[in-house]
C-alpha cells in the first residue's frame, strides 16, 4: 500500500503527540505507532514534569541545577531555552486536559526529586505520565486530520538510498522522503511518503536485562537515523534509575518514583543501615548517577542482590494517597510498605544521547525532525536531572512543529521511490534464533556496558557484539520481515553506538564511569 501525507510522525508518546497537535492545524498527519497507541514510556512515567511555577525557585535555579547534573556537558544555551519555555508548554498541557494535583490552598502541589534545589515537580498522585498520555490521546482522537495506525511498525526511513543513490556519512544533503512502514496483520511494508517526517520513538531500555522501559523501547528511531547515515551523540550517558522494585521474575521492572525519596523514604542495606552519607552529602536526594553507583557498590561489597527504601517512618495516610500505584503494586507482591522496607535494585531507564538535533528539533537529514527520548538536544549532557524529560519532549515537539509548518510549503512529495523489495526471502519460523540472541546481547550490555564500565569490559563488549551483528544482519537478509527481527537488528544497532562512544569517552563523567579514569570530571 503507498500513502501520502503532509506530516509522518514515528511514536505515540508525549514527544509524537504533542507535535501533532500544532502541525495539524497546518496539514494532513499520519502517526504511526507499533503498539497500542498509549503504549509509551511516557505512560508509565510516574514522578512528574519539572517546572518553575512559583517562586521561592526560578529559572535561574532550575537552570542551575540541570547544568550542574549534566557535569559539564549540557549546551547552556539549550537548557535556557528550556527551562525559560517551561510554564508556557505547562500551561499548554493543562489547556489540553492534564490534571496536576493541587494542595489545600489551591496550588500546584510541586515535589522535590534527586538533583532539584527547590520543589518544581508537577505531578499527577504517581502516575503523571498516564494523566499526561491520556490528555493528549483524548485531543489527538478528536483531531480529524489525524490518523493513528496502531500496531505498525516503522522499518526505515526512506532517503536517496533507496532510489540508487550513494549515500555515506560524509553526504550533507541527504533527505527524508517518509518511511517504511510494517502492517504485521496484513503481512506487508507500506510506502508512506511524507514531507516531514518526525521521529520519536523514545527510549532504548530494552537494551539491558533489567530496566524500567516497557516493551516498545527499542531504540528503533535512533537506530533507523544511524542507518540512514544521520548523526548521533552522547550514546554512552545511559541513565540507571536508582531503584527499581526488585522482582526478580517481572520485565520491566517496576518504578519506585523518586519522588518516594523527595517525601522522605530512605535508602538503607537489607540489614537496615544506612549508606548514602558516605557517597554524598545529599543522601538519598542526590543526582541519580551518585545513587546508583553508591548502590552498585554497597550491593558488590555486601554481596546482596538488592538494597532497600526504607519508608516506616513516614505519615501512613498521606503515603498511601500521595503513592497509590506503588502502594498497590507493593502490596500485590508482598510487601506492605507501611510496615516493611521495600527491595530496590538500579534499571536502564533513560537514554540521554540519541539523535542529534538543533535547537529546532532538525535532524542532520533533511526534512527529518526529532524530539523526546530519541533525541539528542544537549538539555541532559552527561546526566539528565529527573523529570527534566517529559519538559524537553513538549518544548522540543513545539520548536520543531514551528519549523516544520514553515518548511512544509517547500517541500515537494517524492513520488519516484520505489515499493519495499522483499523478493528472495522466506518466513523464519525458529524464534529461538531471535529470542537467544536478544538475550545474549542484554546480557552483554548488563554485564559490561551498565553503571560501572572499563577499556577491558568494553573491548570485550565490543568483540561479542561483533558475532550477534553479522548473525543478525544475515538472518534479516533472508527473512520476511517481522517486528522481531527488526527490534533485534536495532537494539544490537543501539548497543553499538553505546559501546562505541564509552569506548572513545576517555575519562570518567556522570552517567558514563570507567575503573580506567576513576577520577569523575565535573
Ligand atoms: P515514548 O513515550 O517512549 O513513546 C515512544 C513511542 O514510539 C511509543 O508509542 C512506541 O510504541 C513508538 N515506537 C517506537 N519504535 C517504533 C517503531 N519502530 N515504529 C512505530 N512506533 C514506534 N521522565 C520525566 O520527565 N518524569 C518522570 O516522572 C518520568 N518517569 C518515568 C518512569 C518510567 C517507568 C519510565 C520508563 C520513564 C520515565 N521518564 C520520566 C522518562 C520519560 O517518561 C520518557 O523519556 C518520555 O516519556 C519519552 O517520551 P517519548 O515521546 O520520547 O517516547
Ligand atoms: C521517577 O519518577 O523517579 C522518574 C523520574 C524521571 O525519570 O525523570
Amino acid at each position: 500500500m503507498r500513502k501520502q501525507v503532509d506530516f509522518l510522525i514515528i511514536g505515540s508518546g508525549i514527544a509524537g503527540l504533542s507535535y501533532a497537535l500544532k502541525v495539524a492545524e497546518y496539514g494532513t498527519v499520519c502517526i504511526v505507532t507499533k503498539s497500542r497507541a498509549e503504549e509509551s514510556s511516557t505512560n508509565y512515567a510516574q514522578g512528574g514534569i519539572a517546572a518553575v511555577m512559583y517562586s521561592p525557585d526560578s529559572y535561574e535555579k532550575h537552570i542551575h541545577d540541570t547544568l550542574v547534573a549534566g557535569a559539564g556537558l549540557c549546551d547552556e544555551n539549550i537548557v535556557r531555552i528550556t527551562i525559560s519555555e517551561s510554564t508556557q508548554r505547562i500551561k499548554e498541557l493543562i489547556r489540553w486536559g492534564t490534571k496536576f494535583d493541587k494542595n489545600k490552598s489551591g496550588k500546584y502541589d510541586l515535589a522535590k526529586e534527586g538533583g532539584h534545589s527547590e520543589y518544581r515537580v508537577l505531578h499527577s498522585k504517581d502516575h503523571t505520565g498516564a494523566e499526561i498520555e491520556k490528555a493528549l490521546l483524548n485531543q489527538v482522537k478528536k483531531h480529524k486530520k489525524i490518523e493513528v495506525l496502531e500496531d505498525h511498525f516503522a522499518v526505515d526511513i526512506i532517503t536517496q538510498h533507496h532510489m540508487g543513490v550513494e549515500v555515506n556519512r560524509r553526504s550533507t544533503d541527504i533527505a527524508c522522503y517518509g518511511a517504511y512502514v510494517l502492517d504485521p496483520v496484513e503481512g506487508r511494508i507500506d510506502t508512506i511518503l511524507s514531507k516531514i517526517t518526525l521521529i520519536a520513538t523514545g527510549g532504548v531500555g530494552n537494551v539491558y536485562s533489567n530496566t524500567t522501559n516497557p516493551e516498545v523501547s527499542t531504540g528503533d528511531g535512533i537506530a533507523m537515523v544511524y542507518r540512514a547515515k544521520g548523526k548521533t551523540e552522547h550514546m554512552e550517558f545511559v541513565q540507571f534509575h536508582p531503584t527499581a522494585l526488585y522482582n526478580p521474575k517481572e520485565r520491566p521492572s517496576f518504578l519506585i518514583t523518586e519522588a518516594l525519596r523527595g517525601f522522605g523514604g530512605i535508602l538503607k542495606t537489607i540489614k537496615g543501615r544506612e549508606f548514602m552519607q558516605k557517597y554524598d552529602a545529599r543522601l538519598s536526594l542526590a543526582p541519580r548517577d551518585i545513587v546508583a553507583r553508591a548502590i552498585d557498590t554497597e550491593m558488590k561489597i555486601s554481596g546482596d542482590e538488592h538494597v532497600c527504601l526504607d519508608c516506616r517512618h513516614l505519615n501512613k495516610n498521606e503515603l498511601i494517597t500521595h503513592f497509590p500505584t506503588i502502594y498497590a503494586k507493593c502490596l500485590s507482591i508482598g510487601v506492605d510498605i507501611t510496615k516493611e522496607m521495600i527491595p530496590v535494585v538500579p534499571a536502564a531507564h533513560y537514554m540521554c544521547g540519541g539523535i542529534q538535533i538543533d535547537e529546532y528539533g532538525r535532524s542532520s537529514i533533511q526534512n527529518l525532525y526529532a524530539t523526546g527520548e530519541c533525541a539528542c538536544t544537549g538539555l541532559h549532557g552527561a546526566n539528565r536531572l529527573a523529570s527534566n524529560s517529559l519538559l524537553e519532549s513538549v518544548v522540543f515537539s513545539h520548536r520543531a512543529a514551528l519549523d516544520s509548518i514553515q518548511k512544509m510549503d517547500r517541500v515537494e512529495l517524492n513520488q519516484d521511490i520505489p515499493d519495499w523489495n522483499a523478493e528472495g526471502t522466506v518466513l523464519n519460523e525458529e524464534m529461538i534464533l531471535i529470542t537467544q540472541t536478544t538475550k545474549e546481547l542484554r546480557e552483554i550490555m548488563s554485564n559490561y556496558v551498565g553503571i560501572v564500565r572499563s577499556n577491558l569490559r568494553l573491548k570485550r563488549a565490543m568483540d561479542r557484539l561483533e558475532i550477534l551483528y553479522r548473525e543478525t544482519e544475515d538472518l534479516y537478509e533472508k527473512s520476511i520481515l517481522t517486528e522481531k527481527i527488526c527490534e533485534l537488528r536495532n537494539m544490537i544497532n543501539v548497543a553499538y553506538l553505546i559501546i562505541k562512544m564509552a569506548t572513545q569517552r576517555k575519562e570518567s563523567r556522570g552517567l558514563h564511569y570507567s575503573l580506567d579514569y576513576p577520577d569523575l570530571k565535573k
